[in-house]
């Protein structure tokens, strides 16, 4: 008889991850270990309205740690989030962060760590050249990352994105320093998430596993991590959706998008070049336009990726394994967990194309796509995915 596995583990790549359901209860001592004595801890308004957050907080004080939570974090996060977490954490005295939730809230605690010990603007350390080098590594704050969905995999990124309301551009703050320390990676976190959400982060999540997988950049290390990571995906993602107190199902989801943040060092592409401008423009969820833009992404860089799409059908075990196998598994995953098929669902409209494609073209994403990206491409992508065209 076979022997169920158990789906809990102390990993230590990328960063240290305790992983399990039920891990949340070790947050005091991940804290302590990081010679936290006074953590701020980092999470958004509609998390903070929920008894896990109160219970997280509560077990750090029994533990004689002085814990203040701070919840002043939009989705799509601005400079302006940063700064009022900055000033919270100087007020408080702390002397680290627990990052606690969506890309969101891990996104503005990793970025609070960092800024509390610089001088400089934000801006000034945005992911171009060398400009990671002039952060002053002595004054950044330990992180703990405590993800609550299963999307962004942010917890093991060494970056935040965070929205510069000046120009609405979504722009990469970098330092390696800002991976975190620690994780703590308990999908019981993810139970109460409601279908729509699991479903839109989870493609978040395939999103990126896919565009690693499918980025020229020769990288075999992330190779391995994404293509595992989109098995899990096809195999967990329905479930998590239709039942969402499955903890089987969420603890492989939480696992897949903890893959697709590790794999996506290997470049993404035009998926997320197409997203981010959606994003800081009309502030749409960042995982529902990855997943309507998907399939037409693939299908335009076909000519570049059509060996590799032959190799994930055969290795995800679809009929007739080649590239439409592909497409057409995720048009029926997206339809199954009841994905929109064209950005007119989500508000997109046809005179906005121009401002989003000149801004897709220059976003850091781009770079890595199979195919060349430009402004005249960039435009039909959008055009098709705003009318749900695939080919
Ligand atoms: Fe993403």
């Amino acid at each position: 008889m076979a022997v169920e596995m158990e789906l809990s583990g102390n990993w230590n790549y990328p960063t240290a991850i305790r992983f399990g359901a039920g891990r949340i209860g070790e947050l005091a001592d991940v804290c302590r270990d990081l010679g936290m004595k006074r953590p701020l801890l980092v999470t958004d308004p509609g998390l903070a309205a929920l008894p896990m957050i109160a219970d997280a907080a509560a077990g750090c004080r029994a533990a004689g740690l002085v814990c203040e939570v701070f919840a002043d974090v939009q989705g799509n996060p601005v400079a302006k989030n940063v700064d009022d977490g900055v000033a919270v954490f100087r007020a408080g005295g702390h002397d680290g962060v627990i990052a606690f939730g969506g890309g969101s809230a891990l996104d503005v605690g990793k970025a609070v760590a960092l800024m509390v010990g610089q001088t400089r603007p934000i801006w000034d350390f945005e992911d171009r050249e060398d400009w990671y080098t002039r952060v002053d590594v002595e004054g950044m704050a330990p992180v703990v990352a405590v993800p609550t969905t299963s999307g962004t995999g942010s917890e093991v990124g060494r970056a935040s994105v965070i929205t510069d309301e000046r120009d609405h551009t979504k722009k990469i703050i970098f330092h390696p320093r800002m991976l975190p320390a620690q994780v703590i990676a308990d999908p019981e976190l993810t139970l109460g998430l409601p279908p729509n959400i699991t479903a839109a982060v989870g493609m978040d999540a395939l999103s990126h596993n896919l565009e690693a997988f499918c980025s020229p950049f020769y990288h075999p290390l992330a190779q391995g991590i994404a293509l595992e990571g989109i098995r899990l995906v096809k195999d967990w993602l329905p479930t998590a959706c239709r039942e969402g107190d499955n903890v089987k199902a969420r603890s492989h989801m939480m696992a897949a998008s903890t893959m697709g943040a590790a794999a996506f060092q290997k470049g993404l592409g035009a998926m997320h070049a197409l997203s981010h401008p959606l994003g800081a423009v009309l502030d749409i969820h960042h995982g529902l336009t990855n997943a309507v833009v998907m399939p037409c992404v693939l299908v335009f860089n076909r000519s570049a990726i059509e060996e590799k799409m032959t190799a994930l059908a055969r290795y995800l075990d679809l009929p007739d394994p080649a590239f439409q196998a592909v497409v057409d598994w995720i048009l029926a995953l997206r339809e199954e967990i009841g994905v929109p098929a064209d950005l007119a669902a989500l508000g997109l409209r046809e005179d906005q194309i121009g401002q989003l494609a000149r801004m897709a073209a220059v976003d850091p994403s781009a770079g890595s796509n199979p195919l060349p990206l430009t402004e005249e491409n960039l435009t039909t992508l959008y055009q098709m995915a705003l009318q749900g065209r695939i080919g």
